[in-house]
């Protein structure tokens, strides 16, 4: 059998590094691994409108963001395919059969949908001015299960927060499969190996870095904008002296270097480390830690290392950027040309599924009572 991968984001705003530890990262790393037949990348315009039905110039302009942001890290429309979930509407379809095979029982037990309904303040009374939740958001589930089954994806590279999704997909395609016959591919979950890469903090030592809490690092910000954000970080609030004993679990800083450190790091920035009052010499990251909990290593160091770490891994993103920005009417012939690839691929499946469900009319020959 082929390995395939789908998975995606939505153009709901830039992306951040959050969702590049949670799969970006993996995705250019598994895409020049070789070892996949096909690699599907999908910019989630209509799921990103199941909660912004009211604010499209915001997901029109965001294609072209997380498209640059996509290709400055790395992903090659030579060996990845790169595109639109609208423009695909077999995808559509799809989620329209997938519809018979599942409760509103089961999706109201998906983890993340409720979460997701909480977050966004919907009610289940959507009397006078409270706003309910909308039918194709409450949905969405199922329509990600149509992005995947589509393009008889095997794995699915996303970060923890997508895991009952994958799930719920692979609860479709089974129910799929003894009703109407072997027809779809059962995904399988890729997530980050590195605990600190499944569920990234925002800046302000919040659960999770999203947009609407303002609390991430964009992977477009300039170096002045890292270094303000990673300053202002949270740590530990009670390693108010340097020479006070820290905590590390908890503490952002160390999460973020737990996901980007690298063993060269502490030779190459040494000198964050040297000090007017104290200096220490390090060689590895379980060496600061035991420091900091031990007491005299204060915020500052660990923040300019951080800042020196992840402005090093930023860099080349930022510089392919800029290239790119230069010719954007490029971009959007790759991800016209991506879409009309990804389209064939999907009206394949679409036609297994209407056979196996016997509504392929004018095709079977049974013209017959
Ligand atoms: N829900 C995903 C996110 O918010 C985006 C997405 C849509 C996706 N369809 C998908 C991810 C299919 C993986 C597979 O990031």
């Amino acid at each position: 059998m082929s390995k395939i991968i789908l998975t995606g984001d939505r153009p709901t705003g830039r992306l951040h590094l959050g969702h590049f530890v949670g799969s970006l990262r993996r995705r250019v790393e598994l895409q020049n691994s070789g070892a996949f037949d096909k690699i599907f990348i999908m910019i989630a315009d209509a799921q990103a409108l199941t909660d912004n039905a009211d604010n499209p110039d915001k997901v029109r302009q965001n294609i072209i963001q997380v498209a640059l942001d996509y290709l400055s890290c790395g992903l090659d429309p030579a060996k990845s395919t790169i595109f639109i979930q609208s423009m695909v509407p077999e995808l559509t379809e799809l989620s329209f059969y997938y519809m018979n095979l599942v409760t509103v029982q089961r999706l109201q037990r998906n983890p993340t949908v409720k979460q997701e309904i909480k977050l966004r303040g919907y009610s289940d009374d959507d009397s006078d001015n409270k706003k309910g939740t909308p039918v194709g958001f409450f949905c969405y589930p199922i329509s990600q299960a149509s992005d995947i089954t589509a393009f008889r994806a095997t794995t699915v590279p996303v970060g923890e927060d997508q895991e009952p999704m994958i799930e719920q997909c692979r609860e479709i395609v089974r129910k799929f499969n003894s009703t109407y016959g072997e027809t779809l591919v059962e995904p399988e979950i890729l997530l980050p190996e590195n605990a600190a890469c499944l569920r990234l903090p925002g800046t302000d030592g919040k659960a999770k870095m999203s947009k609407s809490l303002g609390n991430c690092i964009y992977l477009s910000d300039s170096r002045e904008e890292v270094t303000a954000k990673v300053r202002s970080m949270y740590t530990d609030p009670e390693h108010l002296q340097v020479s006070d004993p820290g905590h590390v679990e908890g503490n952002t800083v160390f999460t973020y270097l737990d996901a980007f450190c690298k063993p060269e790091h502490f030779e190459k920035y040494a000198s964050c480390f040297v000090g007017r009052k104290a200096s220490f010499s390090f060689s590895s990251l379980d060496e600061v830690k035991a420091q900091y909990r031990a007491g005299g290593l204060g915020d500052v160091m660990i923040k300019n290392f951080l800042n020196e770490v992840l402005n090093e891994t930023l860099e080349p993103i930022r510089q392919r950027r800029a290239e790119l920005e230069k010719d954007i009417p490029a971009i959007y012939e790759m991800l016209q040309k991506g879409c009309e690839a990804a389209r064939e691929e999907a009206s394949k499946t679409l036609a297994d599924v209407r056979r196996a469900m016997k509504i392929n009319y004018f095709e079977d020959g049974k013209c017959t009572l």
